[in-house]
């Protein structure tokens, strides 16, 4: 099983909302039995709480639910999934920080606006929507989604090859 890690800052409004698509993607594509997915924050100021009540707004919205509860990264994380996916700059240095420390660590870090097709391309990152307002959340869906796509695309592809 290929197993998927998005990482935020706080793990309470990008990162549990990039899983929640991609868990809707996986299980619109049958894919449940061969990915799984989790989300984590670099911080750990909202251990144990919900997503940010902005983020379950927006995924209703889209018909889409989670159930996830803020965790935080840990080094465990490198050696249990295949690939960690930071949302913005900030995050991806703290992986890289984290994975220097370990010695040949499982876990590929890739960064989430790269699967953001070319005509978003002039973010740099997944915005952090916690100090904005609902739209800056929506924006934010707007990115993932097709994004978590593209992932899947890819992630489907590599399993296809190594069958
Ligand atoms: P996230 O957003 O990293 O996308 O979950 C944030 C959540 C909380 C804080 C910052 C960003 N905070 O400073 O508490």
């Amino acid at each position: 099983m290929l197993k998927v890690l998005f990482v935020c800052l706080g793990n309470i409004c990008r990162s549990p909302m990039a899983e929640a698509i991609f868990q809707h993607l996986l299980h619109e594509n049958g894919l449940t039995e061969s990915i799984f997915c989790d989300s984590a924050g670099t911080a750990n100021y909202h251990l144990g709480k919900p997503p940010d009540s902005r983020t379950l707004h927006v995924l209703k919205q889209h018909g889409i639910h989670t159930h996830h509860r803020a965790r935080q990264i840990s080094y465990q994380d490198f050696e249990s999934f295949d690939v960690l996916i930071a949302m913005d700059e900030s995050n991806f240095q703290h992986l890289e920080r984290m994975s220097l420390n370990l010695k040949t660590p499982r876990a590929r870090l890739q960064a989430m606006i790269d699967y953001v097709p070319a005509a978003h391309r002039h973010y740099s990152a997944i915005p952090d929507p916690y100090y904005g307002q609902l739209s800056d959340f929506e924006e934010v869906y707007q990115l993932l989604y097709p994004g978590c796509q593209n992932l899947l695309r890819e992630l489907s592809g590599l399993m296809g090859e190594c069958k």
